[in-house]
């Protein structure tokens, strides 16, 4: 237990699944559906990350893996509904893999399994949901369906020709053979029908252009539904920028509602140019918080823009105004919890971290809605959505460098996000502080920036 200033006793940080409302001990198995090349892992991928970025423990089985590790390179006839021995192999391999997820399931080791595989037979879907209803795991099929196909081809090249069936192949044999074994899958697949009205399931068509939805049960199910809704494969980029420096910053203060420094003022005079720099001349939408300094920064730039409270930057409560040094004079415990769990530490009448993802969530979807947007914005909440994309552990994320007067450009591919840092040539300070600092500006060492997550290089 905590002191608040006025001497009120409050409780320590409950830790929750991130998800708030729903009871913990609800299981989801989410099961992929679809013929090969429809994004299924693509899918299957992105919904853990999301997952993990609300702290709900998630993990893929990809059956896939479990069948390479028999069969490493089977060539598309492995497929074939004639070929007994790839049959029995395959079935083999969702055999392990749904064991695996039951095993990890009766561990307690998380809340929604994802079973990456085509699932692609009404008999193959009736097993699973039988499994996994004999342990009390709901299941949820998500269905990929999608006959276009340049798309599909694309696909193909993209990620299938390279994948490890096809190692040392050439790419065009490789592409060939993998349009074959889709055919040989189209001979026994059936899309989710009438007949399956009792499952629970969400048929995205077209890359959800339509979407059907059935017998959705609970919270969480809906929110990876609305998340599957939102998803899209248009290209595009967003970019992430801090305000311009603030006299806040100079003073080495946290929070506030103060203005840009002259440094600011010519960061905020030069975005404009940055940004056509690496925009390629893209239409944007910019995102600002609420607070002065974000709107200062975007004022010159032309595009459409739209503030947010929920961009505002994480609320340091009591310590509102304060220097690192006068926090940890001041409120030497909460300094020092602070370090321990940056992630989870919240401040006295103020925000944690966590608390940060989950009020970003909205601004999360609505990206994934979107196509290009800027958006300028503070360090606290510039980190969670950097670790979003590029998939940073939340003990790494708070701690993450992001310096001013820099763009950060991030390009959503098939499996990960690429990252580009643009620096504006004007000086600004350091406002990052290392555990157990309480210097007004420092710059991380190279073994500090190593460690913090920075340049990941990739999210899945
Ligand atoms: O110092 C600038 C600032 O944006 C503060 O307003 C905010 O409290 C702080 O950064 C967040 O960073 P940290 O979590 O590292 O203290």
């Amino acid at each position: 237990m905590t002191r608040t200033p006025t001497g009120d006793l409050i409780r320590p940080n409950r830790k929750t699944n991130g998800v708030g409302v729903q009871a913990e001990d609800t299981r989801i198995c989410v099961v992929m559906v679809g013929l090969p090349a429809r994004g299924k892992s693509l899918i299957a991928q992105k919904v853990t990350r999301y997952l993990h970025w609300l702290s709900i423990p998630s993990k893929i089985f990809n059956v896939g893996q479990y069948r390479r590790s028999e069969t490493p390179a089977p060539s598309a006839s492995f497929f074939a509904t004639s070929n007994p021995e790839g049959e029995r192999l395959r079935r083999a391999a969702a055999e392990a893999a749904v064991n695996d997820m039951i095993k990890w399931f009766q561990r307690g080791a998380g809340l929604i399994a994802i079973l990456d595989a085509t699932n692609s037979t009404k008999e193959r879907r009736r097993w699973i949901q039988n499994r996994c209803a004999a342990e009390g795991i709901q299941t949820m099929f998500v269905e990929s369906k999608c006959d276009d196909p340049d798309l599909i081809m694309s696909n193909i090249r993209e990620v299938k020709a390279t994948s490890p069936d096809y190692k040392g192949q050439d790419p065009e044999v490789a592409a060939q053979d993998f349009l074959a074994r889709i055919q040989n899958y189209e001979k026994v697949y059936e899309t989710i029908d009438e007949d399956e009205l009792d499952l629970t399931y969400v048929k995205l068509i077209d890359v959800g252009q339509r979407v059907i939805i059935n017998q959705i049960k609970d919270y969480l199910q809906s929110r990876v539904v609305y998340y599957l809704m939102n998803l899209h494969i248009k290209p595009r980029s967003i970019w992430l920028s801090r305000h311009g420096e603030s006299t806040f910053n100079l003073e080495g203060k946290i929070g506030g509602d103060a203005d840009i420094s002259e440094r600011g003022e010519a960061y905020a005079r030069s975005l404009p140019d940055l940004v056509r720099r690496c925009g390629d001349g893209r239409k944007l939408t910019v995102w600002t918080s609420t607070l002065k300094r974000t709107i200062q920064t975007a004022r010159f730039l032309t595009f459409e823009k739209l503030e947010w409270k929920a961009l505002d930057e994480l609320d340091s409560g009591v310590c509102d105004g304060l220097t690192y040094a006068d926090i940890e004079e001041q409120y030497p415990e909460d300094f020092k919890a602070r370090d321990e769990d940056k992630y989870n530490y919240r401040y006295l009448g103020g925000e944690s971290y966590r608390d940060v993802v989950i009020r970003l969530e909205p601004i999360i979807m609505e990206l994934e809605r979107s196509e290009n947007i800027l958006i300028v914005t503070h360090q606290a909440i510039l980190r969670c959505i950097y670790a979003y994309f590029m998939n940073v552990a939340q003990e790494k994320s708070p701690w993450m460098e992001v310096p001013l007067h820099t763009l950060i450009k991030l390009t959503p591919k098939a499996y990960s996000t690429h990252e580009e840092r643009l620096k504006a040539d004007i000086p600004a300070v350091s406002t990052w502080r290392g555990k157990g600092s309480s210097a007004k500006h420092a710059e991380p060492t190279d073994e500090e920036r190593n460690s913090m997550g920075k340049n990941v290089g990739s999210g899945h």
